[in-house]
C-alpha cells in the first residue's frame, strides 16, 4: 500500500526525470498531527541546519530563494514534504545533490529523490524557488508571514507565516540553526535574528548576513527589510542589535540601551539569557498590531512600552529558548511572558504585581472570560486570547502562592534549564512543579489549567 502511494507521487514529477521505480523506503507524513494545524511540519525527517538565501526587490515585491536544509532520516523515506505557499514557484529541487522530482499543492512541497533515504542517514536538500511573497490570514483574522510596508517586510511568522517565504520543515518542534544572506538595495536594511555577520555592498546592492547559532523554531525566524537604522553595539553584557524605522527615530532614542537592565534582571530570576545576542526591530506597522518575540531581536510596530518590552524579553527564555510541544500549550508562552511584565513593571514601580494580579482576576464569574481554560484555548482561532495572557499569568501567581517563593522561582529556573533549546508540554510543568515543590498540586492546576469557570482563591 505504501509503495503505490510512493509511485502515484511520481506521477506527479515536474522533471522529465525517470520515474523512481525501486525506491526503498515510505513517504514521510504531510504533518506532525497538530490538532490546531494538521498540516503544520512533515514526518520522517528532523532538520539541523538552514541556509536562506534570498534576494529581494521591496518595490516589486519579487523573491527569489535558494534554501539549502541538513537533515537527517527518521524512518527510511521514499519521499519528503517541505511546507511552502504554492503561489511562490519552486524551480528546482535536489537531494544530496541530486535533482528530485516534486510537486506542490496547498502548503505542501512534495518531493521524491532519485533513490530513497535511509532511516537515521544525514542528507541535505536545495530548493530553489522565486515568486511574490504574501502574507497570510490567521484562524484569528489577524495576518502573519511576508506582511508588505512602506518600504519593506515586517516579517513575523507566528503561528505560520514562515511557509508564506521559505520552504521548511514549519512545526515549532523541529528547531534548527540558521544562516541568512539576504541581498537588498542598499537603500534599505535587512535584519534576521541573531549575530551579524557580514554587510557588503556591491553596485546599488547590499548583502547581510546573520548567523543564528542557536536552536529555533521556524515561527521565530525573521527577516524583515526596510530603510533601517541599524545599530550593532554593547550594553553591559549583551550585544545589542537594533533596527529602527526612521519614522519612529525620536520615540526610539536609548532603545538598544533598555535592554540590559530587562535582561539582567530576567536573568537573574530565570538563569541566564539563551542567546548570543539581543535587540529588536522597530518598524513602523500600525496595521499589523502586535509584536512578536522573534528569537534574539523581537518586532515591534511601534516603539515598545516598558511593559511590551519586558514582554517580549521575557519569551525568549520562555517560548524561544523552551518552546511548546503543541499550540494548545501556548500559555506556556503567554501566560508566562505576562507574568514576567507584570515582575518587571513591579520591579520598577510602576504598578504592584498584586494590582496586575486583580485586575485580572477582576471580571465577575459569568464573564466570557472565563469560559476558556489556559491548558488548551479551544482552537487556533483562540490562540491569542486573553485568557492565553491573563489566566496563564494568573496561574503562575497562584502556583507562587501555594508553593514559596523559593520554590516557585526555583521550578522557573529549572524549566528554563532543563528544556533550554528544546520543546515541553504542560503535563511537563504540571510534574515539574509537584517536584520542585513536593507538594500534591493537581487541584490547583486544575482549576486554573483545565476547568472553565473562575477559580475561587
Ligand atoms: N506572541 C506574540 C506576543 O504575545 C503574539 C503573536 C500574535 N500573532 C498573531 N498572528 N496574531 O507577543
Ligand atoms: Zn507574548
Amino acid at each position: 500500500m505504501k509503495r503505490l502511494l510512493a509511485l502515484t507521487a511520481a506521477a506527479f514529477i515536474s522533471l522529465p526525470l525517470t520515474p523512481a521505480v525501486a525506491q526503498h523506503g515510505q513517504p514521510g507524513a504531510p504533518g506532525v498531527g497538530d490538532p490546531y494545524f494538521p498540516e503544520q511540519g512533515n514526518g520522517g525527517y528532523d532538520t539541523g541546519h538552514y541556509d536562506l538565501s534570498l534576494d529581494y526587490d521591496p518595490s516589486s515585491n519579487r523573491l527569489a530563494g535558494v534554501t539549502r536544509i541538513s537533515a537527517r532520516a527518521t524512518q527510511s523515506l521514499s519521499r519528503l514534504d517541505l511546507d511552502l505557499v504554492s503561489s511562490l514557484s519552486v524551480r528546482s529541487v535536489t537531494v544530496n545533490g541530486r535533482l528530485a522530482s516534486f510537486a506542490q499543492s496547498g502548503s505542501e512541497l512534495v518531493i521524491t529523490p532519485r533513490s530513497g533515504l535511509s532511516a537515521g542517514r544525514d542528507f541535505s536538500v536545495e530548493v530553489r524557488y522565486d515568486g511574490r511573497p504574501a502574507h497570510v490570514v490567521d484562524p484569528d483574522g489577524s495576518v502573519d508571514g511576508w506582511i508588505r510596508t512602506s518600504d519593506g517586510v515586517f516579517n513575523a511568522n507566528e503561528p505560520q507565516g514562515a511557509m508564506t517565504w521559505y520552504p521548511g520543515n514549519h512545526h515549532m518542534t523541529d528547531k534548527a540553526t540558521y544562516r541568512f544572506t539576504v541581498t537588498v538595495p542598499s537603500t534599505r536594511v535587512a535584519v534576521a535574528n541573531g549575530d551579524l555577520v557580514s554587510k557588503v555592498s556591491k553596485g546599488d546592492r547590499t548583502t547581510y548576513v546573520w548567523d543564528s547559532r542557536e536552536p529555533m523554531a521556524s515561527y521565530l525566524a525573521t527577516v524583515s527589510i526596510g530603510k533601517f537604522q541599524l545599530l550593532d553595539t554593547k550594553v553591559g553584557n549583551f550585544r545589542v542589535i537594533t533596527a529602527v524605522d526612521p519614522k519612529l527615530a525620536d520615540g526610539a532614542k536609548g532603545f538598544a540601551e533598555r535592554h540590559a537592565p530587562v535582561l539582567d534582571y530576567f536573568s537573574s530570576v530565570f538563569g541566564p539569557y539563551p542567546f548570543s545576542s539581543t535587540g529588536g526591530i522597530v518598524d513602523h506597522a500600525p496595521e499589523v498590531g502586535y509584536a512578536l518575540e522573534t528569537q534574539t531581536r523581537p518586532i515591534y510596530p511601534t516603539v515598545p512600552s516598558e511593559s511590551l518590552l519586558a514582554h517580549e524579553l521575557a519569551h525568549q527564555w520562555f517560548g524561544d529558548s523552551v518552546t511548546p510541544t503543541l499550540w494548545r500549550d501556548i500559555w506556556l508562552n503567554e501566560g508566562f511572558a505576562t507574568y514576567a511584565e507584570w515582575l518587571w513593571i513591579d520591579k520598577i514601580g510602576t504598578r504592584s504585581l498584586q494590582t496586575s494580579f486583580d485586575t485580572a482576576y477582576a471580571p465577575e464569574a459569568d464573564d466570557e472570560f472565563w469560559q476558556t481554560p489556559t491548558a488548551d484555548p479551544g482552537g487556533p482561532a483562540n490562540l491569542f486570547h486573553d485568557p492565553v495572557y491573563d489566566r496563564g499569568a494568573m496561574t503562575l501567581h497562584v502556583l507562587r502562592r501555594e508553593v514559596g517563593d523559593d520554590a516557585f522561582f526555583t521550578i522557573l529556573r529549572t524549566w528554563a534549564a532543563e528544556h533550554k533549546y528544546g520543546n515541553a508540554d504542560t503535563a511537563a510543568f504540571i510534574a515539574l512543579s509537584e517536584r520542585v515543590s513536593g507538594k500534591q498540586l493537581d487541584a490547583l492546576f486544575d482549576a486554573w489549567l483545565f476547568q472553565p469557570g473562575k477559580p475561587s482563591l
